[in-house]
């Protein structure tokens, strides 16, 4: 872990990330302590502000109870701990005026290790520069440097690959924190324990008893004011090729030997590289329109008029190992969407018909937000004289059996592991790249690299996803179940 004097750089400062995500959770860790004791914070960015200008803004970002007089004077400590430079990303020199600042503050110290955390909250665009410019001007000589980046990494496999190899001739893969935000999820987090360390649950977690497995993610917006990053991008590239990939490998992969972050993530890149590319026929692709007074994808001034970009994908992956032969894993992904939610949904096999006929599927559902919680559905004798079976579910929604348990948010779960320089919740370098593999040529055909672009099919703003989504997933061995 990081000794107590440690630097936290916060590159692009001003940005939305460090707005609505980094500072937030910064404060969120030092309210409680997980910070290293003599923490400093330093924004940067391109925006000329004094400190008072930077420290309300800093302090807008921030939400606290009225009376909460506790975390009113904590967030006090933590701007009077937050300083700001202003400079360039491309400019060597900049980098200078942003070292002759941490070296100020680190004679304020006692002498002891110094470290410097390198946050980038940056548009892709100035990754490569960025890290170049700090390893040759800021790198601390006698104490840990960390670097901690955000998605996208590259379109492709092959950009993704090049920004890979430029950021490595400056950063060491140890050195290097790459962040899927879902990983700091709690519900996440909790799928190893989950899946390890209950025998109920992993003696029958394979294709003799699972028949499909979709991991869904719904938004109820869509893409205002982000509309120029989206359009570039889609909803492939900013949901499935990571998030939701990175929820597959957990509910797919082998027990890790340990808790080790090389362990747990040599075990998910065994499952990636068993996952063969996507297929055409297995992918759904749709864009929403104009409904209820609110606007069509197109309709949005940063998107160009004829976009076939996707906001909604269904996909179907498949792992080709002994385990998973055969099952099909539905990616599903969508803005503007009838509700926010996050759920995997494990639907196990039909019994066997005889006594029984036409009862539902028992299902495992571990919704991962918003009301985080997991429910078997299960079915159960129909009370009273008569012997007939329903689909009733065991449920266990955290709000009702952990009532005092604050959930902590994402990033403040990330920034504490890379304060204490754990991997395992990270994005390994191969891990990037076999997810690349598997996602490339689906996305070169969207954006008509093999002739025609595919058009998508259009649902309404607010709806459940395109009408064909229900026959893609029964395709795909999904039965409904009746208790929905
Ligand atoms: C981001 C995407 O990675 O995740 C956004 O770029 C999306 O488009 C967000 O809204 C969703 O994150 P969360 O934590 O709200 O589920």
């Amino acid at each position: 872990a990081l000794t107590d004097n440690t630097i936290i750089v916060v590159l692009g400062a001003s940005g939305d990330l460090a707005k609505k995500k980094t500072f937030p959770a910064l404060f969120g860790l030092y309210k409680a302590g997980y910070l290293p004791r003599g923490v400093r914070i330093v924004g940067y960015a391109r925006t000329k502000m004094d400190k008072d200008e930077y420290h309300k803004r800093q302090v807008s970002y921030i939400k606290i109870k009225d009376d909460d007089t506790k975390a009113q004077e904590q967030l006090k400590e933590f701007t009077d701990a937050s300083t700001y430079v202003a400079g360039s990303y491309e400019d060597g020199a900049a980098f200078d005026e942003l070292t002759k600042h941490l070296e100020e503050i680190e004679e304020t110290y006692k002498g002891g290790q110094v470290n410097r955390v390198f946050y980038f909250a940056l548009p892709p665009s100035v990754f490569i520069p960025v890290s170049k410019n700090l390893k040759e001007h800021c790198y601390a000589k006698d104490g840990d440097n960390r670097i901690i980046v955000e998605k996208p990494f590259g379109k492709d496999l092959q950009s993704c690959r090049e920004l890979i190899s430029s950021i490595r001739q400056y950063w060491h893969e140890d050195e290097t924190y790459r962040i899927d935000h879902y990983l700091g999820k709690e519900m996440v987090k909790n799928l190893l324990v989950l899946r390890f360390a209950n025998i109920a649950l992993s003696s029958a977690w394979d294709k003799n008893s699972i028949s499909n497995v979709q991991i869904t993610f719904k938004e109820p917006f869509g893409t205002e004011g982000r509309g120029g990053y989206f359009d570039e991008f889609g909803i492939i590239r900013d949901i499935l090729q990571n998030h939701l990939l990175q929820v597959l490998t957990i509910i797919a992969m082998e027990r890790p030997v340990s808790f080790a972050a090389e362990d747990i993530r040599d075990e998910k890149v065994r499952v990636l590289r068993a996952i063969s590319p996507i297929e055409k026929k297995d992918t759904l692709l749709g864009q929403y329109v104009g409904a209820n007074g609110k606007p069509g994808y197109r309709d949005d001034d940063s998107v160009p008029p004829q976009s076939n970009c996707p906001t909604f994908a269904a996909t179907t992956l498949y792992i080709n190992n002994p385990r998973w032969e055969g099952v099909p894993f539905i990616l599903k992904a969508g803005k503007a969407l009838n509700e926010a939610k996050v759920e995997v949904r494990i639907q196990y096999k039909d019994v066997t018909q005889g006594i029984f006929k036409d009862i539902s599927r028992d299902e495992l559902v571990v919704r991962i937000q918003p009301k985080e919680s997991i429910y078997l559905k299960l079915n159960m004798k129909t009370p009273g004289l008569q012997m007939r079976a329903f689909p009733t579910e065991m449920d266990l929604t955290y709000q009702r059996r952990f009532e005092a348990t604050n959930i902590p948010e994402a990033y403040e779960s990330l920034i504490r592991d890379v304060m204490r320089g754990d991997h395992s919740n990270f994005v390994r370098e191969d891990e990037l790249d076999h997810a690349w593999k598997i996602f490339t040529p689906i996305l070169h055909w969207i954006e008509g690299k093999d002739g025609q672009r595919p058009t998508p099919v259009s649902y309404p703003y607010g709806s459940r996803g395109p009408k064909e989504l229900e026959k893609f997933v029964a395709d795909r061995g999904y039965k409904r179940t009746t208790a929905e």
